[in-house]
């Protein structure tokens, strides 16, 4: 898969099959990481894998744009990379944090696993959870994909994903007319 088909066809996936990802995956996609542009080369980024861990679920939330809805038991992500900022090397991560997480999507995305982004979490508890001294920054779900998500055009400014009756995401991206103003 080259780069720009990975960049097109990676979507947020919130199913996931009860199929572990293999160990050496993970570590190759946190290892691309490390590749990632960093503000000053400073490297504040830290990751932790959470698997096979119950507690992480209760400190989610998922797909504000659909009414009452979570992933089924049977759905829910079977790892989480953990996104960490180094406060011994800086205090400020976020586009720090923002590179690491967009290579390791792609990196995932290539490997044939899906994953979600999740900023929308329970920081203090997963800090405690990890028994950690970084600053929680966001969570990676990642796993083999039980949903499937397109994206379509954005049709009167709304850009809120849905779910069709067929059970596939929907995401609407704004046109490249819109974006590319000059
Ligand atoms: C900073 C950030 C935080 C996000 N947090 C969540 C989250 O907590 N829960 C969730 O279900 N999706 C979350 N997402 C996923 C977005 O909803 C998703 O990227 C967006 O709807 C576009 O869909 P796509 O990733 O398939 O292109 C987050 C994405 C970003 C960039």
């Amino acid at each position: 898969m080259n780069v720009i088909d990975a960049v097109k066809n990676r979507r947020s996936i919130r199913k996931f099959k009860q199929q572990p990802v293999e160990r050496e995956k993970i570590t190759e996609i946190i290892d691309a990481a490390r590749y990632a542009a960093s503000g000053a080369n400073m490297q504040p980024i830290k990751f932790a894998v959470m698997e096979n861990c119950n507690d992480v679920y209760p400190c989610t939330k998922w797909a504000g744009y659909l009414t009452d809805w979570e992933p089924a038991e049977d759905e829910r992500p079977m790892t989480y990379i953990a996104v960490l900022g180094d406060t011994d090397i800086k205090k400020t991560f976020e586009p720090d944090a923002v590179a690491a997480v967009t290579t390791m999507m792609l990196v995932a995305e290539e490997m044939g696993l899906a994953t979600c982004w999740l900023g929308a979490i329970d920081k203090k508890a997963l800090k405690e959870l990890l028994g950690t001294k970084h600053e929680v920054l966001y969570l990676l779900a990642v796993g083999y994909p039980a949903q499937q998500s397109r994206v379509t055009d954005v049709k009167d400014n709304n850009i809120k994903y849905f779910e069709d009756e067929n059970g596939v995401i929907n995401v609407p991206k704004r046109s490249l007319e819109e974006v590319f103003v000059k």
